[in-house]
């Protein structure tokens, strides 16, 4: 997808996700989970499409989240699940200047 005019709005710090590890962020009206993919940052809407949960509170394994409420899993580099097509998460994009971390004000979708 070619979607080069974003709005980004600073959110916090880069050193603020943990390595392997994920940390939810207000954007607007949206609830964004950032996920750190040895030292990659992710962004998907935190809210599982299942029954929407807060999926930064799921385990991260590599690329992968596993949702903390029935276990649908996502690859949070595209927020495509893995049981099949039929749901997917939200993405944002993120811009990093030095140790400020900006994401996009809008999905991407
Ligand atoms: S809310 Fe995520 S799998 Fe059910």
């Amino acid at each position: 997808m070619n979607a080069p005019h974003h709005e980004f709005v600073v959110v916090g710090r880069v050193s603020d996700v943990p390595r392997g590890g994920a940390r939810a962020f207000a954007v607007g009206n949206y609830d964004v989970a950032v996920f750190n993919v040895n030292g990659e940052l992710y962004a998907l809407e935190n809210c599982c499409p299942h029954q929407g949960s807060p999926i930064a509170d799921g385990q991260l394994e590599a690329n992968m989240v596993t949702c903390p409420w029935h276990a649908w899993r996502f690859d949070v580099r595209t927020g495509k699940m893995t049981l099949g097509d039929f749901a997917f998460i939200p993405r944002f994009a993120v811009h990093i200047d030095g140790d400020l971390l900006a994401l996009s004000k809008e999905p991407l979708v």
